[in-house]
């Protein structure tokens, strides 16, 4: 079990006050030794790569080590599959460019309704420089989930490319990405999955998974704001880069483009070793059994906040779930909710928790095609609640109350 209490203790921001974040899908906040790997660098390091002298030999060293804990993390099989950037929208607009190149006038790519558009939106317009036709997996709107006969429909069209989500960061579905990767791969597709919102909550294995490209962000687990990009080594070998003549022409270098984010990248690993850690193992356990640990404790605890949030929103007038809802459903979700309400708008209600110190974000969180087919789009979105490992029951509650407090008032 977690020692919430304790693990709240190492995040600056949450042990300062009363306010409770149920913002995480948004971004969270992060542990201490996070912040502190971010200054040793900007004060001991901060330099450029590949120099003689001491700073930028310890660069080198920092990159080299985030590859090697992200590897650990993606259970990629070599940290020259991993690839720095901004955030996953830039990585995935830079990939898209070299994958569009493989492309011919006439092919299919094939796109999912239940994505954040920065899975769509690259997409759509490598599709139309390419001359491609898009198709989207159509989502059955009661329980937020791809509609398995639509998919085989569209699966069936050959399509070039497959990029779906892990989990939606709008209603906290998850996909079964073994198996869409399976099908996609059948269907002949390159297959590209978003895991930014998947991170925070369980394990991501690229190797069982078969993905060819995974992304991810580490501001939203527990990180500062550097993009990661997963890749095959033998796709990365193949595709093209678009990239600047003097740069590196090996993985994963030739894919970073400029000077990165150093002192993001060193937080980025004390991201992940802070989430190991939560194993209580001790260093002679590989990284990736320590974050196997770690990530079974954390499901058994949001599985915990999801069913006091799913049980509690039930017994509440005037306000629902969007997606799946019940408690016997808990293994094909995270702790993320969308909530709609007939008698109050999701921005009111937002606006209202945020009198009362609980952060929560309204409207379409950039999952704007999911919100267009639930018909929520243009009428203010819904209401968003997230939950992470340091989040506790009593918050839970509290937001409870405050949720039957603002129905009850309008
Ligand atoms: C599911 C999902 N995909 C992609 C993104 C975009 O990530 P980034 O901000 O790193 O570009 C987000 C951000 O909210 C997200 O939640």
């Amino acid at each position: 079990m977690l020692n919430i209490p304790k693990i709240v203790e190492n995040f600056p921001k949450l042990r300062q006050s009363n306010e409770i974040h149920a913002d995480a899908p948004g971004g969270t906040q992060v542990p201490e030794s996070v912040i502190n790997a971010i200054s040793h660098y900007l004060i001991h390091q901060n330099a450029n790569l590949g120099a003689a002298f001491r700073t930028s030999k310890e660069s080198d060293q920092t990159l080299l080590n985030a590859g090697i804990t992200v590897q650990a993390l993606l259970n990629a099989r070599s940290n020259s599959e991993i690839i720095f950037g901004n955030n996953m929208t830039s990585l995935t607009f830079h990939i898209s460019r070299s994958i569009g190149n493989t492309l011919q006038a006439g092919d299919r790519i094939l796109l999912s309704k239940l994505d954040h558009e920065a899975n769509i939106s690259p997409w759509q317009l490598m599709a139309r420089d390419k001359k491609c036709e898009v198709d989207f997996v159509e989502i059955d709107a009661e329980t937020c989930t791809f509609n398995k006969a639509d998919l085989e429909r569209k699966l069936s069209k050959k399509p070039k490319l497959f990029a779906f989500t892990a989990c939606s960061n709008a209603t906290g579905t998850l996909n079964d990405i073994p198996k869409l990767t399976k099908l996609g791969h059948d269907a002949g597709a390159i297959v590209y999955v978003d895991a930014v919102h998947y991170t925070p909550h369980k394990l991501i294995d690229v190797i069982q998974w078969d993905c060819d490209f995974l992304a991810c962000s580490a501001y939203k687990f527990f990180g500062p704001h550097v993009g990661i990009l997963y890749g095959k080594e033998s796709l990365l070998n193949n595709l093209q880069p678009y990239k600047v003549r003097p740069a590196a022409d090996s993985n994963p270098g030739k894919w970073m483009t400029g000077t990165q984010n150093h002192e993001g990248i060193a937080g980025t690993t004390a991201a992940i070793d802070y989430l190991a850690s939560l194993s209580g193992a001790n260093n002679s356990t590989s990284k990736r059994t320590q974050l196997e640990q770690a990530f079974n404790k954390i499901e058994e605890h949001e599985k915990t906040l999801s069913a006091c949030f799913l049980e509690g929103i039930r017994k509440l007038d005037g306000i629902e779930i969007v997606g799946l809802k019940d408690l016997e459903n808990i293994n094909q979700r995270v702790a993320t909710f969308a909530l709609t309400s007939k008698k109050v708008p999701a921005n009111i209600m937002a606006k209202e928790l945020a009198l009362t110190g609980i952060f929560a974000y309204s409207g379409n969180f950039y999952a704007k095609t999911l919100m267009e087919t639930l018909g929520y789009e243009g009428k203010g979105g819904v209401l968003r609640i997230g939950f992470v490992h340091y989040n506790d029951l009593n918050q839970v509650e509290v937001i409870l109350d405050e949720l039957k407090r603002i129905l009850s008032s309008e």
